[in-house]
């Protein structure tokens, strides 16, 4: 199995380990890949919906993977034994679900000894959530595929606070630490998007001042990282 864009660099951020557990399988790629090039042991490849689940059961299957993955239907980290995994992988879904599901499972999530994290927007709440509960960012890539730019973040809990700015949460201190390739291109479209923003809210006629000033001040940061690049 070949891995490419996204779905390569979630599994790049994947180290060497006994037991990965996939939260949202799918098709289970992920987990049947790590396996097959050796870098896990085991996995566990979980979906809440039974349908993925059976897609999932059928790619193990053809790739004669049934000794080492264990397939499981439930709801975020539910279908996990506490310290049964080291490694937890989520990608594919949105920020706030991503953040939901490390909230309800967050013992789970202390234990493992790193989150690999693939969301498919409001990336900046996920980096909220994982300083504000003390899980350190430990590193972060960025991806083209299909003209779209993916990120991924790597995290481990530390109990620790981090303080964090307005740059830190919307483009990542680990991105620009090791000036990802794309980040200037991410940084520019990212730009449009807060362009198009506040054009939107300026053309509204509802009281928006807040979100105005909000939008304005991380285009302002963006502008000025923008230039020291
Ligand atoms: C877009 S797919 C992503 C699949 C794969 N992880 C990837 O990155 O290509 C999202 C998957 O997450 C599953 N999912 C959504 N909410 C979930 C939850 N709360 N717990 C577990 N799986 C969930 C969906 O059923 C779906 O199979």
């Amino acid at each position: 199995m070949i891995l490419r864009g996204r779905l390569k660099l979630v599994a790049d951020m994947v180290p060497v380990c006994r037991t990965v557990c996939d939260v949202g399988t799918d098709h289970a790629y992920i987990p049947i890949y790590l396996i097959r090039q050796g870098i896990c042991k085991t996995a566990i490849a979980t979906d809440v919906n039974p349908g993925p689940i059976e897609k999932a059961n059928i790619n193990i299957r053809q790739y004669e993977m049934t000794d080492y993955i264990d397939t499981r239907i439930g709801d975020g980290l539910q279908p996990l034994k506490e310290q049964e995994t080291e490694i937890i992988v989520i990608a594919g879904m949105g920020g706030q679900l991503i953040c939901s599901i490390l909230s309800e499972g967050i013992e789970k999530a202390r234990n493992a000894k790193r989150l690999v994290i693939q969301p498919m927007g409001a990336v900046e709440d996920v980096r909220r959530w994982l300083y504000d509960n003390g899980f350190e960012i430990t590193d972060e890539g960025l991806v083209m595929e299909r003209n779209k730019i993916y990120n991924v973040i790597s995290a481990s809990w530390t109990g620790q606070q981090t303080n964090y700015d307005i740059i830190d949460l919307y483009v990542g201190r680990r991105l620009i630490e090791k000036n990802d390739p794309l980040l200037k291109t991410y940084i520019k479209r990212e730009l449009n998007k807060i362009d198009t923003a506040i054009n939107g809210l300026r053309k509204s006629r509802q009281d928006n001042r807040d979100a105005l000033e909000k939008n304005i001040n991380l285009r302002d940061e963006f502008i000025k990282l923008y230039n020291g690049l």
